[in-house]
């Protein structure tokens, strides 16, 4: 496949304009590399190669000391103690511009070799973009060590809450043997900076426990070979019960000596297979999933049990704190999911080994469009943590509508826990610099299939894109990852450039609108969660309820009436949820339950403010395609007619979104729009 939306951003569109490409080309026509390379180096040099033969149409040569003119040299810093290139860390690199014989030559300098593959990546996207180099000085380090991706892949090649095709891992109940495409996908994770992927789903089948096997482990360790080049970490969703389920044991109890050993010399076989495996991703206890509740015993004793197994060899275990009773009544008005992570693992904190991390939703619920922060970050000062995103877009439109989560991520990113007074935000939680922590960082659901776009919405591309380089770099602002991610996909037509960046900044706020309203969230279709359906969660075992009535709608979680929720945050966050007249408008619902006529801080009684954001959010959708319409003939027109395509259905979907959640409401309240506008 070769086409401009299977490239995605690294699409390496030719430099036009002659007397950049003449500079350019005096600079980057030899390479400068060690003889003898392998892994991400070799890596970074095929890359670079390949790069400028795309963007400047030369073919640069590679050698060991440059001949006359300019030149690119990649050098891992070999003087490591003190230096200012040492401390951008392993995985940190310098890009520098300097004369040599008259010369123009750029040293590419890292921390390791992954370092320079990210290095060379960035330098690309520099030219790609028309920068001039003449006085290039960047320096730059990860903020989080463990940038991770979480593929929701089973071995039938079926994706759970995949949108995008089927797998590109898996074929007919096994590992894939064409891994020309899992390459090219390693590429693409690398280009942004991410380093470890689990390559299969949290819900671990029956083949899929199979995978930590003898005669499974040779397959997996020809994908771990390929995503070692890429500097990228292989890792194993493991099943808590394959002891018991391809062990021939009775039991699964962590605290059995003969499944303590069992996990040992499974252990000890993938080492042997995989030198550099990462470790395990276990979600246990958790919608049916085994787990060590079925001996009596706790998530520590669980995660303790599996990170003595893999400690030795230097892995980790990233456990799930996705834990919650989905089998509640909803007669039951005490249960309240959203206290249960917290509920659950903050009395732990503290018993976990150095090598758990636990894995934490972005949300105490479960990807919505709008909730708050999780309290969980915070509430742990001795447990590693692992922030977990959802890049596919389970509840944001599935890749049919555009929803481009990066402005989402950095609220989250940026809420400040206050947990050790002001300023301690969650990203400074997940980077371990506030609790100190051993292992820390970031992971998400991966939203790709094997459809030639990657992600089905070519526009989704960014979501993928913009978690990478967000979680290299918390401090980048959501503009400019899309504008960067718009140039290396449609090239720098500025307006392609401002119209695209209008469209994805606007695409939450719009989904928003027209879909679950302030907060409250869940009135998606069960199951498939595609398509509104205000009561479609309402009396279901899932914990999932927005009690709206004649009178009024939403969950109190407060202190005093409702389930206490509210004081699971740090102050002065506690109160400023727990109190109707400091709520934000945004949450209003996810932490009260009030009448219709409640006024927002906007000024807008609640049910206005459904009709309206719901009639805004239809409106600005088809405004969206109409932005759209008005950039034909300025790309390909395979992409541009599949994203119109795209967005003439989400215009459609939403009108539907908006007159079934409207008409509820104006049923249930009786209360006309101001407006006057149709309601049905
Ligand atoms: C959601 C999703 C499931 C998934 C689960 C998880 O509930 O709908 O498909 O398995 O999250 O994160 O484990």
């Amino acid at each position: 496949m070769n086409s401009t939306a299977y490239k995605a951003w690294l699409n390496y569109f030719p430099v036009e304009d002659r007397q950049t490409r003449k500079d350019y080309t005096g600079m980057l026509s030899q390479i400068i590399a060690p003889d003898k390379r392998i892994g991400a180096m070799d890596t970074a040099v095929r890359e670079l190669r390949q790069g400028i033969q795309a963007l400047l149409g030369i073919d640069a040569s590679i050698k060991e000391q440059p001949a006359d003119g300019g030149f690119v040299q990649l050098a891992v810093y070999s003087d490591k103690a003190g230096s200012e290139e040492w401390n951008q860390g392993n995985e940190g690199y310098t890009l520098r511009y300097r004369q040599e014989g008259g010369y123009g030559a750029i040293t590419v300098t890292g921390g390791s070799d992954a370092g320079i593959l990210y290095g060379v990546f960035h330098l690309l996207r520099l030219i790609g973009s028309g920068a001039p180099l003449e006085e290039l000085n960047v320096k730059e380090s990860p903020s989080n060590a463990l940038r991770m991706i979480n593929q929701w892949d089973n071995a039938d090649g079926t994706i759970e809450r995949g949108y995008a095709g089927r797998s590109i891992f898996y074929r007919n109940g096994s590992i894939t043997t064409n891994l020309h495409r899992v390459r090219d996908y390693a590429r693409l994770l690398a280009s942004v900076g991410l380093n470890a992927i689990s390559i299969n789903n949290v819900n671990v089948h029956e083949r899929e426990t199979r995978f930590i096997t003898a005669e499974q482990l040779p397959s997996v360790a020809l994908v771990a070979e390929v995503f070692r080049e890429y500097g990228i970490t292989l890792f194993l969703s493991v099943n808590f019960a394959a002891p018991l389920q391809i062990g021939g044991l009775p039991t699964a109890d962590p605290l059995d000596g003969s499944v303590q050993s069992w996990w040992k010399e499974t252990a000890e076989r993938i080492y042997a297979f995989i030198p550099d495996f990462g470790g395990f991703v276990v979600k246990a206890d958790s919608e049916h999933r085994p787990g060590p509740f079925a001996y009596g015993r706790d998530h520590a004793d669980g995660a303790n049990m599996l990170a003595d197994a893999l400690a030795s060899h230097g892995g980790i275990v990233i456990w799930r704190c996705f834990v919650y009773d989905c089998m509640q009544d909803w007669r039951d008005r005490k249960t309240d999911r959203a206290r249960a992570a917290y509920d659950h693992f903050k009395p732990l904190d503290g018993r976990f080994r150095p090598n758990v991390l636990l894995q934490i939703k972005n949300g105490p619920m479960d990807f919505q469009v709008r909730e708050p922060v999780s309290p969980l970050f915070g509430a742990m000062k001795k447990t590693n943590q692992v922030l977990e995103f959802q890049i596919t877009q389970e509840y944001t439109g599935q890749q049919r509508h555009l929803c481009y989560l990066v402005p989402q991520w950095k609220q989250v990113l940026d809420f400040d826990t206050f947990a050790e007074g002001a300023s301690t935000e969650v990203k400074k939680i997940v980077d371990g610099t506030l609790y100190g922590m051993t292992y820390s960082g970031i992971a998400a659901v991966s939203n790709i299939g094997d459809e030639e776009s990657w992600t089905g919405h070519i526009l989704a591309q960014a979501n993928l894109y913009g978690y990478g380089r967000l979680i290299w770099n918390p401090q980048l602002s959501a503009e400019e990852i899309s504008m960067e991610w718009t140039i290396a996909t449609f090239g720098s037509d500025p307006e392609v450039v401002n119209v695209v960046g209008r469209m994805l900044m606007m695409s939450w706020p719009i989904y928003e609108g027209y879909t679950a309203p302030l907060g409250v969230g869940w009135m998606v279709a069960p199951n498939h969660h595609y398509g509104p359906d205000v009561d479609g969660y309402e009396y279901s075992r899932w914990g999932t309820y927005h009690f709206a009535d004649r009178d009024g709608i939403g969950v109190n979680r407060t202190l005093a009436s409702g389930t206490g929720y509210t004081s699971q945050y740090a102050a002065p966050n506690a109160a400023l949820y727990d109190c109707i007249e400091t709520c934000p408008d945004e949450l209003l619902l996810f932490f009260h339950h009030v009448p219709y006529t409640h006024k927002l801080h906007s000024g807008k009684t609640v049910i206005q403010h459904i009709y309206d954001s719901h009639f805004w959010g239809a409106k600005e959708a088809e405004r969206l395609q109409q932005q759209w319409a008005g950039l034909a003939g300025k790309m390909d027109e395979a992409r541009f007619a599949s994203i119109a395509c795209r967005l003439a259905d989400q215009a459609e979907h939403a009108k539907n979104w908006r007159d079934i959640i409207n008409t509820y409401f104006f049923r249930k309240s009786g209360i006309s729009d101001e407006a006057g506008r149709t309601i049905y």
